[in-house]
This record gives C-alpha cells, sequence and structure tokens, in this order.
C-alpha cells in the first residue's frame, strides 16, 4: 500500500484529496498547520512548514512513498497584504519540500495555479508564458519554478476547483450555496472565466497522474470555462436554489483591491490526450458537489476541525 503525504490537509483541496485517497486504498498522513484535525480516517499531524530547517528531516522520518503538496498562503488578499509569508510559504516551501522528495526517492505533485496568467488572452496551454499579476501569483510561480530546478522528475498540477471544505467558506460554491440558501443577493462576474472542477473530481485525476507517474507540467481543469455569474446560476438550478438572486456584475464595478486576471479558461489538452478519457464536465461536477451535499459530506468535514 502506497503512503501518501497530502500537505494542507485542513485546506479545501487537501482535505477532500486525503479524504479520497483514503477511500481509494492508499496509507495518508495529512499535515495541517494551525488548524488541528480530529477524527479523521487518516493520519493527522501539525506541521509547521515555514520551519524549513526541520522540513527535510520530518520528510526523512515520515518517508512518504508520495508526497501531494497544497498547502500555500491560497487567499490572493492575505497574500497581498503579507508578501513575506506569501514568499516563504509559496515560493520557498516548495523547494525544500521538492528536494527532501528527491533525496528520499519519493513521487511529488506540486499544486500550483492558474494565476501565473494574466488572463488578457485565455484558452492557456502548459507552454504558453505565464505573466502573473498579484503577490500569490508571482510566489506561486516562483514556487513552480524551485520545484522543477529541485526535482525535475515532480509532477506540476495547475488547478482550479471548489467543493465543501472544513471552514464552509474556501470555495466559489460554498458561497453562492450559503447566500442562496439564506435567500441573500449575490453579485456574479459576468466577466470573469474560470475552469473549475470539483475537489472530489481534481482528487481523483491527481491520483490517476500519480498512478501513472507523470511528471512534468499539467493544467488539470474543467474542459468547460464558465463566468463566475453563470457558474452560480448553475449551482443554483443543481440545488433547487433562486438563481435570481444572483446579480450579474462587471469585476470593474466591484472596486476590489487586488488585481485579478479575468480570462483563465485553460486549455487541457495535453492532459486529456495522456488519460486519453474525457474529463469530468462542469454538469458533472455540480451534480457531485450536490450529492455529496445530500450525503452529508459538508457537515463531516466541518466535524474534522477541532
Ligand atoms: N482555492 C482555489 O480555488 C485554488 C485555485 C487555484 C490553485 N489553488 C492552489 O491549490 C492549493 C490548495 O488550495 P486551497 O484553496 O485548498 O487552500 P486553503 O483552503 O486556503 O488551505 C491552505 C492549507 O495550507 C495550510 N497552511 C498554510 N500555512 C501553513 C503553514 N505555515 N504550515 C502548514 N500548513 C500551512 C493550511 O493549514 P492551516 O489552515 O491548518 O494553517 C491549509 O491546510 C494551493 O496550492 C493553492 O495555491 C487553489
Amino acid at each position: 500500500m502506497k503512503h501518501v503525504l497530502v500537505t494542507g490537509a485542513s485546506g479545501l483541496l487537501g482535505l477532500n484529496l486525503a479524504l479520497t485517497a483514503t477511500q481509494s486504498g492508499y496509507q495518508v498522513t495529512g499535515w495541517s498547520g494551525r488548524h488541528a484535525l480530529v477524527q479523521t480516517p487518516f493520519a493527522a499531524e501539525q506541521v509547521d512548514l515555514t520551519d524549513l530547517e526541520g522540513l527535510p528531516a520530518r520528510i526523512a522520518a515520515l518517508a512518504p512513498d508520495v508526497i501531494i503538496h497544497c498547502a500555500a498562503l491560497a487567499d490572493i488578499d492575505q497574500a497581498e497584504q503579507h508578501p513575506g509569508l506569501a514568499e516563504k510559504l509559496n515560493s520557498q516551501v516548495p523547494g525544500v519540500i521538492a528536494q527532501a522528495a528527491k533525496e528520499n526517492g519519493a513521487q511529488l505533485v506540486h499544486i500550483s495555479t492558474d494565476a501565473v496568467f494574466d488572463g488578457a488572452r485565455g484558452d492557456y496551454r502548459e507552454s504558453d508564458v505565464p505573466n502573473p499579476i498579484n503577490t500569490y501569483a508571482r510566489t506561486k510561480l516562483a514556487g513552480e519554478e524551485a520545484v522543477a530546478a529541485a526535482y525535475p522528475q515532480a509532477l506540476v498540477a495547475r488547478v482550479n476547483f471548489y467543493g465543501w471544505s472544513a471552514s464552509g467558506q474556501r470555495s466559489l460554491a460554498e458561497f453562492f450555496y450559503t447566500h442562496l440558501r439564506a435567500e441573500q443577493t449575490v453579485n456574479g462576474f459576468t466577466d470573469v472565466y474560470f475552469s473549475p472542477l470539483y475537489a472530489r473530481h481534481l482528487a481523483q485525476l491527481l491520483l490517476l497522474m500519480v498512478e501513472k507517474s507523470l511528471s512534468g507540467l499539467y493544467h488539470v481543469f474543467s474542459p468547460q470555462a464558465t463566468s463566475k455569474y453563470a457558474f452560480g446560476v448553475s449551482l443554483a438550478r443543481q440545488f433547487g436554489l433562486d438563481e435570481s438572486l444572483i446579480n450579474p456584475v462587471s469585476f470593474a464595478d466591484a472596486g476590489l483591491s487586488t488585481p485579478r486576471p479575468l480570462n483563465l479558461s485553460m486549455n487541457t489538452e495535453k492532459l486529456q490526450t495522456v488519460l486519453d478519457a474525457p474529463l469530468p464536465s462542469e454538469q458533472e461536477g455540480l451534480q457531485a458537489l450536490y450529492e455529496d451535499a445530500l450525503a452529508g459530506l459538508p457537515d463531516k468535514l466541518v466535524a474534522y476541525l477541532a
């Protein structure tokens, strides 16, 4: 049985991934930072990743076969306000983890982001040149580069996703769901495009990529791009909620302080060719989100936070 270390196991992707890997028969250790996890079906530990000197020894002691590095300073506004911490977590930590993975003979999957692009054009391929426009994106791109330099055999997966989280408020899906269920109006951007996968589908794809020993850079996204407004409307329809509560607005009208890329539609041809299979559609993703809610996943995740 392969032993998988998932960093960021209290976060949106990490927790869904640790649970999916456990259900798929892997031995899983999940590392979280400030938030302790309790009663998870996988081994959970709190490890401060900013302790760069102690990190290699901790990885060597655990001796995982696979490391999936999800931890990051992933909040765009927080990264803008704390550039030093963003640089340490998003740029330096990946390099240290990559070096340790290489020295211990572990497979590494490093999670990166569509935000490395400026969003001026869309349909981005792995061969397109990134042009980050905020601190989060700049530090994540530097993280990709540090991983590639330390451990060229690592897999770098650029992703975007939505799902249920332990905090109940980490993803756009939770934002729309929470407000619409409370019959509150919300704004949805009609001119911001993204290509998100449902977190459980993304987790399954990442594990499949591990099994296939893929390495190098991959775009792991929904094959269909959608505006944030249209995503909210589709979610409302899936959950039987009132879509008229979503106001279609332009990004320029929102007055957000941190610059954000507008068109992050992503090209996934490279991955689809390697897998020789279609990626989950937006409709399949929203249906799985809905079915997991009916099965009680949101409450289960919240209960894992101590
Ligand atoms: N969310 C998105 O839509 C999105 C889009 C594109 C790419 N990504 C990338 O996907 C990955 C996962 O994102 P996410 O949204 O799941 O993140 P998240 O929910 O914000 O979780 C971040 C995780 O990192 C951990 N962490 C932060 N600082 C740490 C530290 N000093 N030591 C140890 N752990 C620490 C957090 O642990 P504690 O909370 O316990 O401290 C948490 O588990 C990131 O690499 C992100 O850049 C996310």
